[in-house]
């Protein structure tokens, strides 16, 4: 296993490891043996929830009254990120913080505080992988300098209120067969050549260690270019044709098109918050 991880510079001058242990839906007796098994294999970026004490990025543009616990749609309140953006620069100006960033911002979420912000954000830490490939926000992170961090880089296939298929899909499981390499390996090199970074989670010491071998090699170009035909999420339809009370036909096929997999639906709210509409959440980004 090649232990060599690669750095990324952020527009601070700070460097943040291209791949990271995500946290969420660790089980809180797991996690600490977890990043304990990853720091030893040689993660040096561990992506924190909240409730580890730990956050320090905006996590979502959709704010909770202090103190509040869960999701109830009455906690949220009105967004005002250009003076939630003050108190991270105040942050930055301080040195606790080499480098500070957003999460889950759209396209134009991440212009309209561009406009405003006297330190821009380093990073954007949004949902990325094979089938949700944000080519758009990809384009304008790296226009700008802003680093895009990719979560949910596996489709996050343990959550069980998401139709996952990421790791099934048949061209990443035809790449990862050639190069000898696991589905989970090779959506995630995706990630790394794409010049993301890629925080896939595991409370497994052995899919710790595979998730971490996707150093010292790389996807050939003519199945990199393959990545282009996935864009989609599987999307099952069968449709029967009856003839005088008999089939005569039987389609059974696939939709090709991309889709979100976290909708972020808690945030929006017809009374509560800052959005009514999930549109409205991600500017039309879904
Ligand atoms: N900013 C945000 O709003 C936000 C939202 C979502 C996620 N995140 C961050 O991103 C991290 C990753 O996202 P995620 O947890 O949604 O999903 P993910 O990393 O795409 O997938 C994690 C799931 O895949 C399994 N897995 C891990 N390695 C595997 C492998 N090599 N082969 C097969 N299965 C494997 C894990 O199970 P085992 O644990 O059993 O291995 C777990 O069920 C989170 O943990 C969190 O830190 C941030």
């Amino acid at each position: 296993m090649s232990m060599q991880i690669e750095l990324i510079e952020l527009n601070t001058g700070a460097k943040i490891p291209s791949l990271g242990l995500g946290t969420w839906q660790s089980d809180p007796g797991l996690v600490a043996q977890a990043v304990a098994a990853a720091i030893k294999v040689g993660y040096r970026h561990i992506d924190c929830a909240q409730v580890y004490g730990n956050e320090k990025e905006i996590h979502w543009p959709a704010p909770m009254k202090k103190g509040s616990v869960g999701f109830k749609p009455e906690n949220l309140v009105q967004p005002n990120i250009p003076s939630t953006w003050k108190a991270m620069e105040a942050l930055y100006d301080s040195g606790k913080a080499r480098a500070i960033g957003v999460s889950n911002f759209s396209t134009k979420k991440l212009a309209d505080l561009l406009e405003v912000a006297r330190i821009p954000p380093a990073v954007n830490q949004v949902e990325c992988h094979p089938s949700w490939q944000q080519d758009k926000l990809q384009a304008f992170c790296k226009s700008k300098g802003v680093h895009l961090s990719g979560y949910s880089p596996l489709g996050s296939p343990g959550t069980t209120w998401v139709k996952s298929e990421v790791l099934k899909q048949p061209i990443i499981n035809m790449i990862a067969e050639k190069l000898g390499k696991t589905p989970a390996q090779v959506a995630l090199r995706w990630g790394l050549q794409m010049g993301h970074s890629v925080l896939p989670k595991s409370t497994s010491e052995a899919r710790i260690k595979e998730n971490f071998d996707v150093f010292g090699w790389s996807i050939p170009e003519d199945l990199f270019a393959k990545f282009s035909e996935i864009q989609q999420v599987r999307a099952d339809l069968t449709c029967e044709i009856y003839f005088h009370g008999s089939i005569v036909k039987f389609y059974d096929w696939w939709f090709l098109l991309q889709a979100r997999l976290l909708r972020g639906t808690s945030f929006v709210h017809e009374t509560y918050g800052g959005y009514r509409t999930i549109e409205e959440l991600w500017d039309g980004e879904i």
